[in-house]
Formats: C-alpha cells, sequence, structure tokens
C-alpha cells in the first residue's frame, strides 16, 4: 500500500490554515463601480435585466456616491445618457452633459474619489455606433478627433482618467495629444485595449440606451477568436501612451488577461461586464446558485488571472463582504 508524503491537504484543515497559504486576496482597493448618469431631477431608474443597477441624475447620483464612498471604493466609471442624439454625437462632449457635470460635483464633493469617464459616442449618435458614420461604415480618422473633445471635456470637468471604449484605430495618441496640448498632462488613460464584439454587454445597450440602429460592432470591436490580435491591441495602446491596459469581457477572456499580465509592464484592468453580472443575478434569482458565493469567486477568478483592477457592477455587494470577512 502506497501512502503520500505530501499531503496538500493538511493546509486545508481549517479555516486558519487555509488563510496562511491563499495566494490572491481580493481587495476593496481594486475595485471601480460603473455608474449611468441621466439628464433630469429625481431619476433613479433600476435597469431591468441588471438588478440593482440603476441610471441616476446628478442629484440622486451624489447619494449613491456617499454610499461608494463609505465603502472605501476608491473608484467610479461615469457613463452618460444625453438629452437628445444626433449623427454626430454632438452631447458627447457638451460642458453642460450629465457626465461633465457629474464629475464637477463629484471632485467637488468627493475630491479623493477617483472619477474615470468612458469615452465613447455609442450613447450619443442617433445611429448607436461608436464612431462618426460614411455610408454605413463608422469612419476612423474623422472619430478620432471627437474622442479627443470628448475626453478633452472630461478632463476639464476634472475627471482624473478617461477610458476610451470605442476601438478607433490610433484614439489613445489622438487623446493623448489633445490632453497634453491643452495642460492635461497629468489625466491618465485607462484604454479598453483587448475589447471583444461580445454577446455579453446585452444588458448595458439597456442601460445606456446605446444599442446600434442597423448592423452591429464587428468593424471595430475585436473578434472573440483571437488572442494574439489582442495583444497587439494592448502593445499599440502602450505605444501610444496608455497608461492601463484593459481586457473586455473579463470571464471569457480570462487567458488574456494572464497573458497581457505576463507580456506587458502596465497594470491590467479588466470589465466584469453587464452580461456576467445579469447571469449571476438571474440565476440566482431562480435560487440556482447562491449569489455571493458565485459573486466572489468570479471576481477572485479575474484577480487571479492578473487583473490589477475590476470594473463590477457587483462592487458594493463584494466592498461589504471583503470588509465583513
Ligand atoms: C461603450 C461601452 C460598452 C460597454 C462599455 N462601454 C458597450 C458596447 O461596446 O456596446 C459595455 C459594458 C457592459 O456591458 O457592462 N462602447
Amino acid at each position: 500500500m502506497y501512502f503520500p508524503v505530501y499531503r496538500p491537504r493538511r493546509f486545508r484543515r481549517s479555516e486558519n490554515l487555509r488563510r496562511m497559504v491563499r495566494e490572491t486576496r481580493l481587495s476593496v482597493d481594486q475595485l471601480v463601480y460603473p455608474l449611468f448618469v441621466m439628464p433630469g431631477k429625481d431619476v433613479k431608474n433600476e435597469v431591468p435585466s441588471m438588478p440593482g443597477v440603476f441610471q441616476f441624475s446628478v442629484d440622486r447620483l451624489m447619494k449613491e456616491m456617499r454610499e461608494v464612498k463609505e465603502l472605501n471604493i476608491p473608484g467610479v466609471l461615469l457613463f452618460g445618457l444625453p438629452e437628445f442624439k444626433d449623427e454626430i454625437g454632438s452631447q458627447a462632449h457638451a460642458d453642460d452633459a450629465p457626465v461633465q457635470v457629474a464629475i464637477r460635483e463629484i471632485k467637488e464633493k468627493f475630491p479623493e474619489m477617483v472619477v474615470i469617464t468612458d469615452v465613447c459616442l455609442c450613447e450619443y449618435t442617433s445611429h448607436g455606433h461608436c464612431g462618426l458614420l460614411q455610408g454605413e461604415e463608422v469612419h476612423n480618422d474623422s472619430t478620432l478627433e471627437v474622442l479627443a473633445e470628448v475626453a478633452l471635456s472630461h478632463a476639464r470637468a476634472g475627471a482624473d482618467v478617461v477610458a476610451p471604449s470605442d476601438m478607433m484605430d490610433g484614439r489613445v495618441a489622438a487623446i493623448r495629444d489633445a490632453l497634453d496640448e491643452n495642460g492635461f498632462d497629468q489625466t491618465a488613460i485607462i484604454a479598453y485595449s483587448a475589447k471583444y464584439c461580445s454577446g455579453f454587454y446585452g444588458p448595458f445597450r439597456e442601460a445606456a440606451d446605446s444599442a446600434p440602429q442597423f448592423g452591429d460592432r464587428r468593424a471595430y470591436q475585436m473578434d472573440p477568436c483571437n488572442a494574439e490580435e489582442g495583444l497587439r491591441e494592448v502593445s499599440l495602446d502602450i505605444e501610444e501612451g496608455a497608461d492601463m491596459v484593459m481586457v473586455k469581457p473579463a470571464l471569457p477572456y480570462l487567458d488574456i488577461i494572464r497573458r497581457i499580465k505576463d507580456e506587458f509592464d502596465r497594470p491590467v484592468a479588466a470589465y466584469n461586464v453587464s452580461g456576467e453580472y445579469a447571469m449571476v443575478k438571474a440565476a440566482a434569482l431562480n435560487g440556482w446558485i447562491d449569489e455571493q458565493r458565485v459573486m466572489m469567486e468570479v471576481l477572485t477568478s479575474i484577480s487571479r488571472a492578473g487583473a490589477d483592477l475590476i470594473l463590477t457592477y457587483f462592487a458594493k455587494d463584494a466592498a461589504r463582504l471583503i470588509q465583513n470577512r
């Protein structure tokens, strides 16, 4: 009869033994909470496909911010819905649009909060695409000029970080140039570098009213089959001046997160997107899974894969659990 000399079970026998050998420790420091800002007053609408996630007018957003701050979450990611949409997404860089107003209010009331803004046009264009159209195609280089304007308007309002999510070629360089030329050399860029054309964005498009009115985003977002191309996108964004790079979605692309972490010298963010959140919520509401347990397992896996920062709609719930641990 053979008996093993090394027995891995020895360090699994009690919680304190397990604590000692734990390799991944999810921290509140890693969490960013995404928020949707609406026009109007006293608005707090729950997003049907994202229970627990709301669209807020700026006044109601400030109450939410108090909670985010009390939970010690270091940063938020802002998305905006405009008063009106047009072909060229002009409200995306309006100084008095909901996101720009929200940035100023947050920085006034919660100056230490890191404010990250999503830089894209899909919430602001009548056609729902992430850039300017030429015929039925999104035209790259004319879009770059508008994206730079958007990033600049966020920086002027006081954003600490801008996060371009449009997937146009050359947008990080265009934004870095515009920021630097206007004295915003301290405004950081988190690039959505490996952003895949994903079915997991469905609930977000309901929250941000940003579904394309025709066609899809395959001509600019990445093919889910490609890993090498994701690394190429990352190296381009780093050359162009990205301070941090992002993988999106997170769970179906843990391999990409790990490879970027191993091969590049920049912090890596991962976006645990709306569909990943909705799946867990829906199964939990049906009583099919234990929500808290699955949530922590999901977030831990993203961290274990190599993500330094996790953008997640679970940020508040996870922060509460981590603090009571
Ligand atoms: C804007 C943008 C999207 C998301 C973040 N920024 C949607 C899209 O590309 O269609 C998705 C976030 C989520 O699903 O939670 N381009």
